[in-house]
């Protein structure tokens, strides 16, 4: 196991690359079960939740290469329906072979998924989706068994926007017998970035991107070559470390048009996302951050995924901000870490106090998930004195090369066995 120990309070200066997004490779690379054809993937992050989704494919008989920013799946010799739960289990997102499966091979056995720390993540919209295109669905073992004699269209009213539930019913539907309209569909870019693959493969998708999108069946997809979108909470991670550390930094593949809700607190809050050729940067006017609410919201709402990194920006903020955590239900581990560092902050049920403090001061602090491992990454570069960050490995499901990115701007940190 290895931690991250930081000198903080250097500024920070340079350029930042996004990698491709994590939320659009894992349901990329589940797509390409959908065809006997290769699917070619370029701008893919080496992340640790790649090889999982790597290591699912080939366990159920498809040929996986990742290269130097590449995938390519080739799953022609599909044989298998079952993903296992040793595998499942790490990894959530693995839940995104259902719909594919039941589509190509007509069944599935797929691990639940189980919970993770920020919540139960159940799977009901996934699998009564599925069950509206014709699929008999049942439980054991903590395994959901999924087959159909053929998925047929349906119209289907989803009771949350769930992304990985509107990305499994979008790849399902691809190969349904007639249209499927999914209404209340999850709006996320990733969810467009991965219409845009199938219907390169020969589907017929329309409306992604918004609350309704259509389906119109066909009887099989091809392969197809695909880049995959950049990464906008990577991006937004580093735009608020930006702002936290001089505004030196250029963040080469943000899109504004991504970061819409952040752009518009961190204007509240007295600073500034500013596009420039390629990417955006930040401006902030008199030094510090004013305190600015956010409630986490479904896609264009303020992202669940930048609020642990929102709250570390509020720790030292003039004023006092309350965030509400309105997506998942255990989302605020990382407020008892930041505590450690100095801020003051208060948590009851779905809602935390911010109240800024002059300074944070470096501690040992602990990751509990990927985006509370980001959270405490950026107050670790902004705090006084050294921070040792703890159980790194959930910082490697979702940062490609962190520690490279982060020490050519600057910043004094080392990645050491602990
Ligand atoms: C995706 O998770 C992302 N993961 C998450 O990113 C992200 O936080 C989340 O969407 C919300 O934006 C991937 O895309 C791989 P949901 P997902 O289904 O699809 C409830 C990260 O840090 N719900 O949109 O699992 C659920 O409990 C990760 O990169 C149901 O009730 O999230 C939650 O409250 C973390 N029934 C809400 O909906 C369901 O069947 C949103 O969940 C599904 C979800």
């Amino acid at each position: 196991m290895d931690k991250l120990v930081i000198d903080g309070g250097r500024p920070l200066s340079g350029t930042v690359e996004v990698s491709g997004a994590k939320n659009a490779v894992l349901p990329a690379m589940a797509a390409a079960l959908l065809s006997s054809a290769p699917v070619r993937l370029s701008n893919v992050p080496a992340l640790r939740d790649v090889e999982t989704m790597a290591r699912i494919l080939r366990n159920l008989g498809a040929r996986v290469d990742l290269g130097q920013g590449t995938a390519e799946v080739d799953s022609g010799g599909l044989s298998k329906w079952e993903a296992p739960y040793d595998l499942v289990r790490t990894m959530r997102a693995s839940v995104m072979v259902l719909g594919p499966l039941v589509a190509r091979m007509k069944r599935a056995r797929v691990s639940l998924p189980g919970g993770c720390a920020i919540g139960t993540r159940p799977i009901d919209v996934h699998l009564s989706g599925l069950a509206a295109m014709g699929a008999r669905v049942g439980m054991s073992d903590g395994y959901v068994e999924v087959e159909t004699g053929g998925l047929h269209g349906a119209a289907i009213q989803l009771k949350v926007p769930s992304v990985t539930g509107t990305e499994n019913l979008m790849m399902a539907a691809t190969l349904a017998e007639g249209a499927t309209v999914i209404s209340n569909a999850a709006r996320e870019p990733e969810v467009a970035d991965l219409a845009a693959l199938l219907n390169s493969m020969g589907a017929r998708v329309s409306g992604a991107g918004t609350d309704t999108i259509t389906i119109e069946g066909v009887s099989s997809l091809g392969g197809a070559s695909h880049g995959v979108v950049p990464d906008r909470i990577e991006a937004g991670t580093y735009l608020v470390l930006s702002l936290l550390t001089g505004n030196g930094l250029e963040v080469r593949g943000a899109r504004a048009e991504h970061l819409a809700a952040l752009a518009s607190r961190v204007a509240e809050a007295g600073g500034a996302l500013l596009p420039v050729a390629g990417g955006m940067r930040t401006s902030l006017g008199g030094g510090k951050l004013k305190s600015v609410d956010v409630v986490t919201q479904p896609y264009p709402g303020f992202p669940t995924d930048l609020q642990a990194q929102w709250m570390a920006a509020m720790a030292v903020a003039r004023g006092s901000a309350v965030i509400r955590e309105a997506i998942f239900e255990n989302r605020f581990q990382h407020a008892s870490e930041l505590a450690r560092m100095g801020a003051d902050i208060t948590v009851k049920g779905d809602t935390a106090v911010v109240r800024g403090v002059e300074a944070l001061k470096g501690a040992p602090v602990m990751v509990s998930d990927l985006r509370a491992g980001a959270s405490l990454v950026l107050a670790a570069l902004i705090a006084g004195g050294r921070t040792e960050i703890n159980r790194i490995y959930h910082l490697d499901r979702g940062y490609e090369s962190l520690v490279p990115k982060l020490k050519a701007v600057g910043a004094a940190i080392e990645r050491v066995p602990s």
